[in-house]
């Protein structure tokens, strides 16, 4: 049997107050659109549609990548009227799921609930009972409680408006029967609109049970419209990722102040993330790996025993086991630290090659660059792998000691167990086992005299 899934999000979103359409905002660092797909994706052999509107041409542009339709929405009429837009897509042997592009936190159970309650009987419908339920369509029941129809509350009765059961805006059902009540859906209501929930009354009239099916918690159904729920929705997210990661063992020193915007592909046992750590696109971290307070990590493999102290930033790495980076270092894309290596403040690497054990503790610039095993960089040395047109290689082979204060003009080598003498300049090949050194040489003045200050 065809199943099928209409996502409606057509809407303006006026009160983001933004040159960005409302569904392309983030939470977690995927849109609110990419949310609602990525949920509808994991239905088994489910065919999408998109219904978008406003600022639709960036919407398709910058969500390409869906395998979805997208189906324009011209003028925005109403729920029914978007459904509407796709009509002769629907297959009449098919279940139909409506969902919001702007209500990203639905759980797939949940979905499969509502889901299971959708033949050619009854309809399913998710609707939740709210403290407040200011603004929602009210699920009218009769006296044994079977749903009699939804009712916006602008057309409600005051007594309607008391009733506390809403509608979600999300349900599934028969794509024929469907079909049929589009159809016959009508204006004539106080917004003027072609309100898809008109069609729960039809229903009812035409002798299909309404099986109403409820999430598992408020946040599923919360949609945005402004930036206050972006940001509560946003906070409500990472702690549903938080607790799912603590319940596999992470521990997170504390979960309010944890941000995974993107995806931990592989976690080790008992990995510790202090406090404002932000986790990027796709992490691996291995095991027993400490990351320290104030920490941004993008696209990176973390080995088993890293350290990671305060404030660094990693993108698109490899950090071999065992190794230390920080306080204050900056790992740049393509570097691969090798195990037991220690980088430390004020370091930069990037695009470079550490050897196991290595060290570049103070004070250092090293880009371009393959350094071996064993090598000790001392404070303050600079790879100038620049020269104002092309970059240049930097190779400091096994067990070479750096002096501090160190230029090396790439392309340059230094050669197994060499040593460089502090404050050279380096701009020829360094052969191994030897002291190599460029600095002009000390003299001392005799009789010289510090100046003294004149009087009056
Ligand atoms: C709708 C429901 C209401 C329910 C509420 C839940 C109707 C008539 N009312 O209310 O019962 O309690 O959702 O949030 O269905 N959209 C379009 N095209 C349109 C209109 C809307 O694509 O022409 C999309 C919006 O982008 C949004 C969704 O449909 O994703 C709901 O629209 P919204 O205006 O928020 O619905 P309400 O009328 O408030
Ligand atoms: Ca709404």
């Amino acid at each position: 049997m065809a199943f099928q899934t209409i996502i409606l999000a057509a809407g303006q979103g006026t009160r983001m107050r933004s040159a960005l359409p409302k569904v392309l905002h983030e939470i977690g660092g995927k849109s609110l659109l990419g949310h609602v797909y990525h949920l509808a994706a994991q239905l088994h052999d489910n065919e999408i549609n998109v219904i978008y509107g406003h600022g639709g041409e960036q919407v398709l542009a910058a969500l390409s990548e869906l395998k979805t339709r997208w189906t324009e929405q011209k003028q925005r009429l109403g729920t029914g009227h978007a459904v509407m837009q796709v009509a002769d897509w629907i297959k009449d042997d098919g279940t139909v799921l409506i969902l919001y592009g702007d209500v990203p936190l639905l759980r797939l159970e949940t979905v499969q609930k509502l889901i299971h309650h959708a033949n050619a009987t009854s309809i399913g419908l998710l609707t939740i009972t709210l403290d407040n339920p200011a603004g929602y369509g009210r699920i009218v029941r009769d006296g044994n409680g079977n749903v009699v129809c939804i009712v916006e509350e602008k057309d409600a009765t005051a007594e309607q408006r008391a009733i506390r059961e809403v509608n979600t805006g999300i349900l599934a059902l028969n794509g024929g029967m469907l079909k049929g009540w589009l159809q016959r859906l009508t204006n004539d209501n106080a917004q003027g609109e072609y309100y898809l929930t008109d069609i729960i009354g039809m229903a009812v009239g035409d002798g299909i049970d309404v099986d109403t099916t409820q999430p598992g918690d408020e946040s599923e159904v919360l949609g945005v419209n402004n930036r206050m729920q972006l940001a509560q929705l946003e906070r409500m997210y990472q702690m549903r990722q938080a607790n799912l990661l603590m319940e596999q063992g992470l521990t997170l020193a504390d979960p309010a102040r944890f941000d995974l915007r993107g995806e931990i592909e592989s976690l080790g046992q008992d990995v510790e993330i202090d406090v404002n750590v932000i986790l990027q696109g796709k992490i691996r971290l291995g095991s027993r790996c400490k990351i320290g307070p104030n920490v941004l990590i993008k696209d990176s493999q973390i080995g088993d025993d890293v350290e990671i102290l305060a404030n660094c930033v990693i993108e698109d790495a490899k950090l071999g086991a065992g190794s230390r980076i920080g306080p204050f270092a900056r790992i740049r894309p393509e570097s691969h630290i090798g195990e037991q290596a220690h980088i430390g403040n004020f370091v930069e690497i990037k695009k470079t090659e550490v050897g196991k054990g290595t060290k570049i503790n103070h004070l250092s610039y090293v880009g371009d660059a393959i350094i071996g095993a064993g090598v000790n960089v001392g404070a303050g040395t600079i790879t100038c792998n620049y020269d104002g047109a092309n970059k240049h290689l930097t190779v400091i082979e096994d067990g070479a000691f750096i002096g501090s204060d160190t230029q090396l003009v790439a392309p340059v080598t230094v050669g197994k167990n060499a040593t460089i003498g502090a404050g050279s300049t380096v701009t020829r090949d360094a052969p191994a086992d030897q002291l190599s050194l460029s600095r002009s040489k000390q003299v001392t003045v005799e009789g010289w005299q510090r100046p003294v200050k004149k009087r009056g």
